[in-house]
Formats: C-alpha cells, structure tokens, sequence
C-alpha cells in the first residue's frame, strides 16, 4: 500500500535538525534557520488571523443572524478553534517542522492524504493572499481615491492587488527576520487602533441596544437555493436560523473565518528557536490576543448602534460616523489596510515552507524547495509562489471564492485533530512538551467542532474544493507518487547490491 506509506518522525526530526537536512541533495541547504523568538511567532499568528473578518462580518451577523449575541458567536467561534489549537500545540512542539499539517499527516495517516493536505494547505494560503490582495487595493482605493479601473473589485488589470502582492513577496523572500519586522509593525497598527474603537466606542454604548441580549429566534426567511445552500441544508434539511440560541450558533460558522489563519504558526517550527516552549506559545497567544480583540469590538459595536440598523458593508466605521465621530472612520480604514497587508505577507510566507517541506520529501521537485544560503528562505518557492498569487490577484474577480479558505482551514483542523490521538498510540515514547488534555476527547471535539462548521458552507463551495482535491490528485499521480523520497529508498531497497565480479554466475541480476 505505497499511498499509505508513512514517513518515519525520527526522518521528520533528523531532516529539521540537521544541518542539511539528512538525505538532502544537489538542490542546496534543505535546512531553514531559527531565527524567530516567541513575540514574532504571535506577530505572524495575529498578522495573518485579524483582517477583513472583524470589521465586515460583525454588522452582517449581528443584523442577519444573532442580535447583540453575535459577541457570543465570537467567543464560540474562539473555543473551536482553541480545541484546534491545543491539538496545533501538541504536535507543534513535538515535531517542530515547516510542513505543519502536511508533515504531521505523513507521519500518521500515510502518503496520499499528506499530499491531499498540502495540496489544500496551498489553496488555502495561496487563495487567501490573492483575495485579500484585491481586498487591500479596495480599500486602499476608497482611502486614497484612486480610480477603480486599477483598484476596484470589477477591475479587469487590478493593479492594486498585483503591486502590494510583489512587494509583500520581496519581503518574504529576502528573510524571515525582514518579514517578522514588518508584520510586527503592522500587528501593532492594528491592534492599537482596535484598542482604541473599544475604548472611544464605550463612551457611546447605550443599554438599550444591548436588550435582549438574544432576540427571540424567528424564521431566516428568504433562504438560498441550488449551490448556494449550506450543505446542511441540503443534505440534512437543517434551514438557516435567525436569532434565538440557534442564530447564534449559525452566526459562530460564519464568524469562524475571522480566526482562520493562526495555524500558519505552526508552520515556523523549523525557524523559531525555542520550538516546544515557544510553538504553543505562539498558537495561544495568537488565538487569546484575537478573541478578546473580537470579543470586546463585537460587544461595543452593538452596544453602539440598534443591530437592527447596523450597516452591512462597513459597520464600525458607519457606527462612529452616526454618533459624530466620523474621523474615527478613517482610523478604521488604516486598520483595514495594515491588517490586510500582514494577512498577505504572512500567507506568502506560510505558502514557501508547505511547498518546501514537499520538495524536502520529493513530492514536489526538490530543487524548488532550495534554500537560499545568505537569506535563508526557501526562495525560488517563495519567488514561484508570490507570481503565481500576483496573476490569481490581477486577473481573477475572486471575492465569490473566499469561502474556500475556509473549508480548507477546516478540512486541515479535522486531519490535525485526528493526527493527535493516532500518534499517541503509534509514539507513545515521543517527547511531547505539550499535551492535549482529556486526549481523545478534546482531539474527537475538535475535529467534529470543524466538520459542523464545514456543513455550513454551500454546495458550490464543496463542489470547488472536490474540484482543486481532483487537480491535485492528478499531480501527485503524475509526479509525486513515483519520485518522492520514500520511494526512491523503497525501490533502492529491493535493488540488489552488484555482485563481485568473480563471483560465481547463478541466476540473473534484475533491474
Ligand atoms: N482571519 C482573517 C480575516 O479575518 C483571514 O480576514
């Protein structure tokens, strides 16, 4: 069974320790460097998870679905993904390399669903950064008044979306170091002026608005139909709820997106230097600083404006403007743009240590996964990568496919969940530095906390991600089955050694 071959951890272990990456090639250094500490790990967590989710999704729940509970959407959203960060912690620490999920798949399940992993994992990231690109040329657009031909969601040539992703890309190829430097700046951009619209926002909230807390549940009414009804409701017949508790939980699917993205953490364990202090950290930190960021900015909100007046498309700024404070608007917008151009670097970044652990592995041609020797970044995959975004961000009107960055995200949480409970029993003996509490029953809860957010997303968003899982399949069968390093050392191992050439002739040697 080759698709089910699993890569050994000590191969795993040895490969991110050594110094070339033990069975390294001609291809150069296969080693990244560990150059981050614990506050970058949570820079690039925060940096990839607050952006567009917070300040767009707030007003659409609150008003559609769960009232002045959509705080509580948050917070529920928050403990699904602390039930996929604790299961991200443990094998994070433990086998602290690039691939993340990918590796961790390998290493427990076998081959075929580590390449369907990594295969996602690079959707996931890839098509994060190219929305989020025509995202900030958007925004930036209405900000500065630029002509939306170049700048605006219909944009043929979207001019915007392409020159932030080349620039970002730069960036994440000349180092980590770099890339940590900038999105730090930009975390802290935005956190101070998320502060800043709870704190000013108090002075503005009204009891009133606050009750009831969970308006009574009513019919969602309208509904969807064909490929862009819920798979819920498809399959089981389950309609979208409006308000009551029900609302709340629907609101919680939605609203998960907004933490998506702090698992690109993991993802760094080759180049921090403290990995099984620090990984958990980093994942923690990221998911803590963010809920109670969302939690408090979500409370204000609706603490400001009656939900049922909430503006849709920019709900915090349209809230300071209706008390008088319409300056604080552009505050919110500079928010935007800062967390949208660190939710790029970070993906773009995340993006060139998945496909370097690949190449690491053969699935992918290794000397893509090159390190440079001064940079210490896997550049050419970096290089490759932020082309290919920039092209998916110029040309492609990809705001309809954003709902596929989250059913990856998911479908990554379920695999990972899984991995914790199976490595226990195949690695009992492994160090593990941190350790899922009530293992299996948290890493069970996790993975069925995803698969009921995954039920929420339509039809045509399952449909789409069928499609990308079919491409990769046939990529992989089409180079990575025969080329990857196991096996390669597979059929080594059954070519016999050459016989001496004295040797008395018996039956023939085969090839
Ligand atoms: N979590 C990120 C956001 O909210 C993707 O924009």
């Amino acid at each position: 069974m080759s698709l089910m071959r699993t890569k050994p951890i000590d191969d795993v272990l040895i490969q991110s320790e050594s110094d070339d990456g033990a069975g390294g090639d001609a291809a150069g250094s296969r080693r990244l460097r560990r150059r981050l500490g614990p506050f970058d790990l949570m820079g690039f967590g925060i940096g990839i998870v607050i952006g567009t989710g917070i300040f767009t999704l707030t007003g659409i729940e609150a008003r559609d679905h769960a009232g002045p509970a959509v705080t509580i959407s948050f917070a529920l959203a928050g403990v699904a993904s602390l039930l996929a960060a604790l299961c991200y912690a443990e094998l994070a620490s433990s086998v602290p390399t690039a691939g993340s999920a990918y590796t961790y798949a390998y290493a427990t399940m076998g081959e075929l669903p580590a390449w369907i992993i990594g295969w996602d994992l690079v959707l996931e990231f890839a098509l994060g950064a190219a929305v989020v690109a025509r995202g900030w040329s958007g925004y930036l657009g209405k900000l500065l008044g630029l002509p939306t031909a170049w700048f605006g969601e219909s944009s043929t040539v979207n001019l915007g979306a392409i020159a932030i992703t080349l620039v970002l890309g730069a960036i994440a190829t000349i180092g980590i170091r770099q890339s940590a430097r900038v999105t730090n700046a930009l975390v802290v951009v935005k956190i101070a002026i998320c502060v800043f619209v709870v704190i000013a926002g108090l002075f503005f909230v009204k009891w009133a608005h606050l009750t009831p807390f969970v308006p009574p549940a009513r019919h969602a009414g309208g509904g969807t139909s064909g490929l862009a009804r819920p798979l819920s409701q498809a399959v089981f017949g389950i309609a979208p709820s409006a308000f009551g508790f029900a609302g709340v939980l629907t609101a919680a699917a939605v609203v998960f997106f907004a933490y998506t993205g702090f698992e690109a953490v993991a993802n760094l364990g080759e180049e921090t230097r403290r990995p099984a202090r620090d990984l958990p950290l980093g994942l923690f930190g990221t998911l803590g600083i963010s809920a109670l960021l969302y939690v408090a900015v979500s409370l204000v909100l609706v603490g400001m404006v009656d939900y049922r007046k909430i503006d849709p498309g920019a709900p915090i700024a349209s809230a300071f403007s209706a008390v008088g404070a319409g300056w604080a608007a552009v505050l919110v917008s500079i928010a935007a743009v800062a967390g949208l151009t660190s939710v790029i670097l970070v993906d773009i970044v995340a993006i060139g240590r998945i496909g370097f652990a690949m190449a690491r592995d053969g699935l992918l041609p290794p000397g893509i996964g090159a390190v440079h020797p001064k940079w210490g970044t896997p550049y050419r995959l970096t290089v490759a990568m932020t082309a290919f975004v920039a092209l998916l961000a110029g040309f492609v009107p990809l705001s309809a496919l954003a709902d596929l960055v989250s059913i990856g995200t998911l479908f990554a949480f379920v695999i990972v969940s899984l991995a914790v409970p199976l490595l226990r029993r195949t690695r009992r003996d492994l160090e593990r530095p941190f350790r899922v509490p009530l293992s299996p029953v948290v890493p069970v809860l996790s993975a069925l906390a995803c698969l009921y957010l995954m039920t929420n997303l339509s039809l045509a968003t399952w449909l789409r991600f069928a499609i990308w899982l079919v491409a990769g399949m046939v990529v992989y069968l089409g180079y990575g089955r025969r080329h990857n390093r196991l096996a390669r050392q597979e059929r080594h191992a059954a070519v016999p050694a050459p016989r001496p050439a004295s040797a008395p002739t018996g039956a023939p040697v085969s090839h």
